[in-house]
């Protein structure tokens, strides 16, 4: 059972940006991710679909033997984390929400953007988490519909990719947030492109390594820890696996085989 794979899943490849904070910190750990590329954007579905397609996954890493699961995914997670809980209760489950606490610790000028999916801030869940964490602290949200679509054709710096999120971060620069939360796991990804459109003092907050250290303690705890060597990771995708196998590059720095996932 310790040798056996953690499943990560995401709507797309945002959740690569995950997927290599896992490798990073679990080098020894063997990987299955799903990108779930054929139904993007999750952050414009509704909350039962997105439900529908986690047990989906689940019931897919069940059958491949998986030991763990993680939503690489904030959308899927406010949407579906509760009901995976409910349906698999022994099995280790790690989902992941906007960074609100550390950025409302972090932040100087007392305002923080967040900037996610319609999806993820429309939820119940992200309302409690800035009524349990936001105290004293002003928080601008603004979801980023199109952002996804750019990210998963492979985009992280075309002048539209640029223009699109030179109109999300106005009103967060305008408010002046010194404190940016990526609650969306692609957004990771125009980290260089972000860096280059805002002060050098303004922090870029995501979950991504939070998410990695929550998985080690889990499975520490429960003793299954691999001790390698990890196999090499496999990748499904619900859309063209061409397509996946070509940015795949760009995306993550291993190697991997990437098959069609048909479900
Ligand atoms: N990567 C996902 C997230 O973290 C969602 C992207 C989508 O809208 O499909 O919220």
């Amino acid at each position: 059972m310790r040798e056996a794979p953690i499943g990560v899943f995401d709507s797309g490849v945002g959740g690569l940006s995950v997927l290599a904070e896992i490798k990073r910190l679990l080098p020894n750990e063997s990987l299955l991710y799903v990108a779930d590329c054929g139904n993007i954007p999750y952050g414009e579905k509704t909350p039962e679909f997105i439900r529908q397609r986690c047990s989906v996954m689940a019931e897919f890493f069940v059958k491949q033997g998986a030991k763990a699961l993680v939503l690489a995914c904030n959308t899927a997670t406010v949407a579906g984390v509760a009901d995976l809980r409910r349906d698999y209760p022994q099995w280790p489950i790690v989902g992941m929400e906007p960074a609100v606490k550390p950025a409302a610790a972090a932040t100087r000028s007392g305002v923080v953007g967040v900037l996610a999916t319609t999806g993820t801030l429309q939820s119940a869940k992200f309302a409690a988490l800035l009524d349990r964490f936001a105290i004293d602290v002003r928080v601008i949200t603004q979801p980023c519909p199109g952002l996804v679509e750019l990210i998963e054709a492979g985009d992280l710096h075309s002048p539209a990719l640029r223009q699109l999120l030179h109109g999300y971060l106005e009103p967060l620069l305008a408010a002046g947030c010194d404190t940016i939360i990526l609650g969306c796991t692609h957004y990771p990804f125009l980290k260089p492109l972000l860096k280059q459109m805002i002060a050098d003092d303004i922090s870029l907050i995501d979950t991504g390594a939070a998410v990695a250290r929550q998985l080690h303690r889990l499975l520490a705890e429960r003793e299954l820890l691999a001790s390698g060597p990890s196999r090499e990771a496999q990748f499904w995708t619900s859309a063209s696996p061409e397509h996946l196998r070509n940015i795949l590059p760009l995306l993550w720095s291993g190697s991997g085989v990437v098959q069609e996932f048909l479900l």
